[in-house]
């Protein structure tokens, strides 16, 4: 058990490594810029108040935090969790101007916050590569203030069958773009994988709740491919 959480942070921690400078490039490409509407779509539904606080756990290059931060017009205090120093540097230089926003090298699964310190807690396309998504989800009710909220997009089920056909198909070249921009299939190989041996819409629904939160529901964007996950800390 012990190898099998070591081995993943090992393999999460080199795909980063290895995509990290071309990250939001290859986003880009592979989504036709879809990401970045999902993204939007996680803002629209939190509909966050100025001066309130986030933590965004899983930051990569920081789309989230930054975001957030123009919604409330800079307003608020974001702190920013990423455990990949590539990831990391590069998300901190790329919102460097945002004064606002403090950068941490820490994992999700061990927040450097004390309990009850956050309006909102975020994770974006992170809970699928996080080694433990139990203790993640405790850490996230543990530093949310009560009445806070935690909001989770990730890749999810594809509800319509002609369209996850194609889905599928199209998700088997995705590791072939890979190696054409970042220079190596293998995580994108990993993200296929990851992508197809992750929870349901309702059973991560189940899982957030069963880790204390809730009024937990969700939305799904473009039929599934991403949802968004939403729970309360009462
Ligand atoms: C797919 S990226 C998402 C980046 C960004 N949130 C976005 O939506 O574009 C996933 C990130 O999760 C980070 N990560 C992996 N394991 C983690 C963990 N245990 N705790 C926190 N972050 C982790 C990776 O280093 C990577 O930067």
């Amino acid at each position: 058990m012990k190898n099998t959480i070591q081995d993943k942070e090992k393999l999460v921690n080199s795909v980063f490594t290895t995509v990290s400078k071309k990250y939001d490039l290859m986003n880009d490409i592979m989504s036709f810029g879809a990401h970045r509407f999902w993204k939007n779509r996680l803002l629209d539904w939190m509909s966050p108040q100025e001066n309130s606080s986030l933590v965004d756990v899983a930051s990569g290059t920081g789309n989230i935090a930054k975001l957030f931060s123009n919604r409330i017009a800079n307003s608020g205090e974001i702190c920013c969790v990423e455990p990949n120093e590539k990831m990391y540097l590069s998300g901190k230089l790329n919102l460097k101007n945002f004064h606002n926003i403090k950068w941490f090298k820490e994992f999700a699964e061990k927040l450097p916050f004390k309990d009850n310190t956050f309006d909102y807690y975020t994770i974006s396309y992170g809970i699928r590569n996080v080694t433990d998504i139990n203790k993640t989800l405790k850490e996230a009710l543990r530093v949310l203030k009560p009445g806070g909220r935690l909001m989770c997009l990730e890749f999810s089920k594809v509800e319509n069958e002609l369209i996850n056909f194609f889905y599928q198909r199209y998700s088997k070249i995705i590791p072939q773009m890979g190696k054409y921009v970042v220079g190596s299939s293998k995580p994108y190989d990993y993200l296929i994988k990851s992508i197809d041996n992750f929870y349901t819409q309702n059973e991560l629904l189940d899982l957030i709740e069963k880790n204390g939160f809730s009024n937990v529901e969700y939305r799904n964007l473009s039929n599934g491919i991403s949802a968004i996950h939403s729970g309360w800390k009462i």
